[in-house]
């Protein structure tokens, strides 16, 4: 092979292909061994210092001490170094709802920290971010929106944490055991046209009579309704219970409630269903703090006062 090698001046292996092309035996080019040792040199030391190869009762630790659960863990206690400052300060009993809200700091964790508590104990009811819930009962009652501005039992911020710490049932009686069916038709005629901005002479006769609807005394002479009693406002386009897919059903679902009451399944099986669960130490026993956090973030879904 070699003697009769065309070119006898450089150092090639003798292995020839079409007379001219031809394995060299030249070293590769610096930049490349270069690369190579420092590869492997990084590998070694990568290999002294951390976790690194599998034996057999577990793997090499390596002499810096590194896991990646060490550092998951130390980002969490800085994290929760943080956060323990601001629940601190929400846990403490002296820090009123108010106060918070008026901590843009405090407020803004605050509201942030809720929303997992909303999803996990309200939004099954009142929808995520309170956007009420179209999954209605059997009777129609649903839930109510807490993203607006419209309260059965009022927006301040010591109103809402008093509604989520002992809970609400308000209650109204059905009519339908001691009012004609035309008197209730005429009841639910006047309640349509309050909604409307109007009123209907006879309905509103009956509404005010003590003897006969006597609904004044919950919902007020104004119809708007009172927080305390968590009556409804009769005079808002606000429908707080619904006949579903009925087109303009208004009348309908007036009638109904009218008619059959507001919790009181007791003396009336079809009556609205209306009850708003304990939080407080009476009910599921969530903190204060979570308690005013919660306050917090439903004041701040838009409506609070
Ligand atoms: C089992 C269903 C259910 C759950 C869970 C629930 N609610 Fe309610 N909530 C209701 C109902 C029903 C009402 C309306 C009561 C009424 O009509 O009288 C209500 C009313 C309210 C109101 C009063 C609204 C107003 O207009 O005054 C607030 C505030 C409220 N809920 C907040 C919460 C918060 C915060 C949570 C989670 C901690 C929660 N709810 C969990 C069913 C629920
Ligand atoms: C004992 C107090 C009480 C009396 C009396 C009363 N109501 Fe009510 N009413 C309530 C409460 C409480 C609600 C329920 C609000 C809720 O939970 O959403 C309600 C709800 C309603 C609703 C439903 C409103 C909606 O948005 O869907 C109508 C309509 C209504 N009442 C009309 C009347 C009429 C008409 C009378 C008189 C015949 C009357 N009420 C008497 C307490 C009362």
């Amino acid at each position: 092979m070699s003697e009769n090698n065309p070119f006898p001046n450089e150092s090639n292996t003798g292995h020839f292909w079409d007379d001219s092309l031809r394995e060299l035996t030249n070293d590769p080019p610096g930049w490349w061994r270069i690369g190579f040792h420092a590869s492997w040199l990084w590998c070694l030391v990568y290999f002294v210092l951390y976790p690194a190869i599998p034996t057999l009762d577990g793997y090499s630790k390596g002499t810096m001490g590194w896991t990646a659960v060490g550092e998951y863990k130390e980002d969490l206690a800085s994290i929760d170094k943080v956060r323990q400052k601001w629940e601190d300060k929400i846990n403490n009993p002296n820090t009123t709802a108010a106060m918070i809200i008026a901590d843009d700091e405090l407020r803004n964790y605050t509201v942030r920290s809720a929303k997992v508590l909303f999803g996990d104990y309200c939004s099954a009811c009142h929808g995520s971010g309170g956007s009420g819930n179209s999954a209605m009962s059997a009777d129609q009652s649903g839930y109510p929106v807490l993203a607006d501005d419209d309260w059965l039992y009022g927006g301040t911020i010591e109103q809402i944490q008093t509604t989520i710490t002992n809970g609400r049932k308000g209650i109204m009686p059905n009519y339908g055991a001691r009012l004609s069916e035309a008197e209730i038709a005429d009841l639910a005629k006047h309640v349509v046209a309050l909604s409307d901005g109007s009123e209907h002479a006879a309905g509103k006769e009956l509404f005010n009579n003590p003897t006969k609807g006597g609904c004044f005394a919950c919902h007020g002479m104004d119809a708007k309704g009172m927080a305390a009693l968590g009556s409804a406002n009769l005079t808002d386009a606000v429908w707080r219970f619904n006949v579903v897919g009925k087109g303009d059903n208004r009348q309908a679902s007036a009638t109904h409630t009218i008619a059959h009451g507001v919790n009181s399944e007791l003396i009336d099986p079809a009556s609205r269903n209306a009850v708003m669960p304990a939080f407080g130490p009476l009910g599921k026993d969530l903190s204060a703090g979570s308690i005013k956090k919660l306050a917090v973030y439903v004041h701040q879904l838009g409506g609070g006062k």
